[in-house]
């Protein structure tokens, strides 16, 4: 038994030996390392936890994000969400989440050129892009090119020095808004637009956007304004899919283009950053206010998922959820109301009453409203997950520096619970038994 204070500490006895323990607590949590002394015999491996999807493990110790899921809080370094998207900007709460306080006027002067002045790409970063097919996903250009930057940057392996960190940061933040409005201009066939210094940060990437033949493009004030709380909104989400792939990733000590890539790539899918394209198909689908009803019953039947709804930490409304539903009736107001929206709304009020919803504590989510928005400002359904990820980025840089200063952190490499075959010995294949395979279901084809 360890010598630990008992009113910091479990007992725990393992019943198939009798044997206590006492495993120190500290923060609210044991280590799962101080399983492994719980041992059957000397040569049991000791215990695991076991957590797919990590339901309840905590990965890291972070001063970044707060959230109480009960309570459907979210704070960024000790802000709540609510305040940031009333008064501040994007950029000046990708300074608060990457440094760690608000900037004061000088500090945030410096910042926002520093970001403008790493907008513009690599020429060949152009070509690179040009390489994909023509209809190509913009979320998998995304991907790729995000990647690829690292290739440009070869600095950004020096991950241990901090002003190389520093540019990587800026550059990220900076070039992301212009690689997302190319990937769209790519998949419409249309000539790039080079990013402006006189715009704000949301409006330079709406004018590369959406920017045609006009010598000065003006982007609509409320429109501008939504879309910059909206990337404030999705800044960060402490260790979410993506950014436990960013950390992941990042463990191995590799440059933050590629650990952001991966970030990307969680991103991409329709339980993460996908879930807003698929609320937009899910309410087309239902297509009028009177389907609502069998739709509700055909979720709670278990034929698919209300889209927008649920969320594995808030078992509350998500606060971003209630900005975001009051900045669609502000875009709404400008752009006409989509006739999605009273879906949306029927949707909403429908599973809010409904036994199957309550019980399981599922509310709107931040994808909920947030597609809605995004379609009426004229963003094709493909560019939602690349919205959600020029919103992240602070957060996955922030994610990412406190790991690489983390001197607790190691490479990530979990535990697995093997159900595979005991050790056989191989059998050339002129004696071996003929496999029972299903040729259908495994799409064999004989050639
Ligand atoms: N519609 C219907 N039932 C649901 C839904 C939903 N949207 N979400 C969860 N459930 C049910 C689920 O079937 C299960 O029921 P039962 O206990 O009877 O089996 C129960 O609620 C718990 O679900 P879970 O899958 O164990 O919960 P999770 O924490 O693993 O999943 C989630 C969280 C967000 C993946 C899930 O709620 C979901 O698939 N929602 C729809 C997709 C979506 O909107 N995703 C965006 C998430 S917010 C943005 C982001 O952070 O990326």
């Amino acid at each position: 038994m360890q010598d630990t204070d008992s009113r910091n500490s479990l007992t725990v006895t393992d019943n198939r030996t009798g044997q206590s323990y006492e495993i120190p607590i500290d923060l609210g949590a044991i280590r799962s390392a101080d399983l492994r002394q719980i041992k059957v015999s000397p040569d049991d491996f000791g215990l695991l936890g076991y957590d797919p999807g990590y339901l309840n493990t905590a990965s890291c110790k972070s001063q970044i994000t707060y959230i109480d899921g009960d309570k459907g809080i979210l704070r960024y370094r000790g802000y709540p969400i609510e305040q940031l998207a009333e008064k501040s900007t994007f950029l000046e709460t990708a300074y608060l989440l990457i440094k760690g306080v608000l900037p004061d006027k000088e500090r945030l002067a410096v910042w926002t050129y520093n970001i403008r002045h790493n907008t513009l790409t690599h020429s060949n970063v152009i070509k690179f892009m040009d390489g994909f097919r023509y209809d190509a996903h913009p979320m998998g250009i995304l991907v790729g090119t995000v990647g690829a930057l690292s290739t440009f940057y070869a600095d950004a392996k020096n991950i241990t020095d901090e002003e190389s960190r520093k540019l990587q940061v800026r550059r990220l933040i900076g070039k992301i808004p212009t690689i997302a409005a190319m990937s769209y201009r790519h998949s419409m066939g249309f000539p790039y637009v080079l990013p402006e210094d006189d715009l704000s940060y949301t409006g330079n990437f709406l004018s590369m956007m959406f920017r045609m033949t006009e010598a000065h493009y003006k982007p609509n004030p409320v429109l501008e304004h939504a879309l910059d709380v909206l990337l404030i909104l999705h800044a960060d989400h402490e260790q979410n899919c993506s950014t436990s792939a960013v950390r992941a990733v990042g463990s191995s000590g590799v440059d933050p283009y590629s650990a952001l890539a991966a970030g990307c790539a969680a991103l991409y899918g329709p339980l993460h950053g996908g879930a807003n394209e698929a609320v937009i198909h899910m309410l087309k689908k239902i297509g009028s206010l009177d389907k609502v009803p069998a739709f509700i019953q055909s979720v709670k039947d278990g034929d698919g998922r209300l889209m927008g709804f649920g969320h594995r930490v808030y078992k509350n409304y998500d606060p971003r959820a209630k900005i975001i539903k009051k900045v669609a009736f502000e875009v709404f107001e400008e752009t006409g109301r989509s006739p999605l929206l009273d879906i949306a709304l029927e949707l909403e009020r429908i599973a809010l009453e409904d036994d199957y919803f309550v019980n399981r504590k599922l509310y709107p989510n931040v994808d909920f409203y947030s597609g809605l928005i995004y379609q009426a400002m004229g963003f094709p359904l493909d560019m939602f997950p690349v919205l959600f990820a020029i919103g992240r980025v602070p957060g996955w840089l922030a994610q990412w520096t406190e790991q690489v200063q983390d001197q607790e952190q190691k490479i990530a490499r979990p535990r697995q619970i093997y159900l595979g075959e005991e050790e056989r010995a191989y059998m050339p294949i002129e004696v071996r038994p003929k496999n029972r395979i299903d040729e259908q279901k495994f799409g064999i084809c004989r050639l």
